[in-house]
């Protein structure tokens, strides 16, 4: 579709935004469902967040996916923030309501659909949380709220910055359960080794570094463990394949990103995303990214 004056604009903002494939999945749902949207990436360092809102305000720009570095930032900016994404500390979609900025946290829906088939694992059982940025703290928050572990680890390379998930999630969510560990992996191998579940919140593995090291002990995996790596490029991270040779039931992060997007997409447009078709554009895009 050609943008002409009734044209509604989204976007992302994010600093890098080189690496987002939003603007692929977002463009092929507008275009599948005959919406007159247009998805752009917007790169915005941190110095020009809220220069940049006063922006999307003047120019009516319907909402954004808001990605790393200013999930966290983008609040004290807002008109309004859903309850769940207030809790979480972390907006990653904006919904322009005639010059009111609302936040919401779609990532939580996108933990929540990935997770909902090992629900019974999960339950009253010890789970690791490898990371401790905003994805961290959303899957906390979900499990904590949806999924009922016995026992939560956040392990993450600064250990202070656990710390603080554990005071702030102890206190908000009334749960006495969450330990911290620093990420060092030999001292880990127990650890995982209890855990019934294990997500990688962390960048490590991702497009085009791919090395995992430092999330992955191979002997700590095994068969009835699930193994959740939220990064989505490549599609099947060395952590998961060498969680899949050692039995270990193992699910990426493409699911995440494709529910997340369609969270975002029906609170810009009332319209539900086409899934199917976004799962196959987007894994033949990536499949052909990493043959390259
Ligand atoms: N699939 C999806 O839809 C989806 C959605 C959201 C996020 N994600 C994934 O989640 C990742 C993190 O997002 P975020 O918003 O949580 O970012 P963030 O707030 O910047 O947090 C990054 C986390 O990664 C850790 N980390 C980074 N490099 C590391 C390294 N070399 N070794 C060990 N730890 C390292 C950081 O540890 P320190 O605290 O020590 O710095 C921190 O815990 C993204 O890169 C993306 O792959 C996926």
């Amino acid at each position: 579709m050609i943008p002409d004056n009734k044209t509604k604009l989204v976007g992302v903002i994010g600093h890098p935004i080189i690496q987002s494939f939003s603007p692929l999945i977002q463009n092929l749902a507008f275009q599948i469902r005959g919406l007159n949207y247009l998805y752009l990436p917007f790169d915005v360092p941190a110095t020009n967040l809220k220069e940049a809102l006063t922006g999307i305000t003047a120019l009516g720009i319907a909402g954004l996916n808001v990605t790393i570095p200013h999930k966290v930032k983008i609040l004290d900016y807002l008109s309004d923030i859903s309850e769940e994404a207030s809790i979480i500390g972390s907006v990653n979609t904006i919904v322009n309501d005639n010059g009111e900025l609302r936040g919401y946290n779609t990532d939580v829906i996108g933990v929540n659909e990935t997770l909902i088939p090992f629900a019974e694992s999960i339950r009253n059982s010890e789970v690791t949380v490898i990371g401790a940025g905003g994805a961290a703290r959303t899957a906390v928050y979900c499990l904590l709220r949806n999924f009922k572990p016995s026992r939560v680890n956040v392990v993450n390379r600064t250990l202070q910055k656990a710390d603080s998930i554990k005071d702030y999630f102890t206190a908000k969510m009334i749960f006495r359960g969450i330990k911290t560990f620093e990420l060092l992996p030999p001292d880990l191998t127990g650890l995982f080794a209890n855990s019934s579940l294990i997500i990688n919140t962390t960048s490590v593995g991702m497009y085009p570094d791919n090395d995992d090291a430092v999330t992955t002990i191979a002997e700590s995996f095994s068969s009835g463990q699930i193994i959740f790596d939220m990064v989505y490029n490549p599609m099947q991270t060395k952590l998961l394949a060498i969680a899949s040779e050692r039995g270990a039931h193992t699910v990426g992060g493409l699911k995440m990103f494709v529910e997340q997007g369609a969270a975002s997409f029906e609170l810009w447009t009332g319209a539900k995303m086409p899934k199917e078709a976004i799962n196959e554009a987007l894994g033949n895009a990536l499949a052909e990214l990493n043959t390259q």
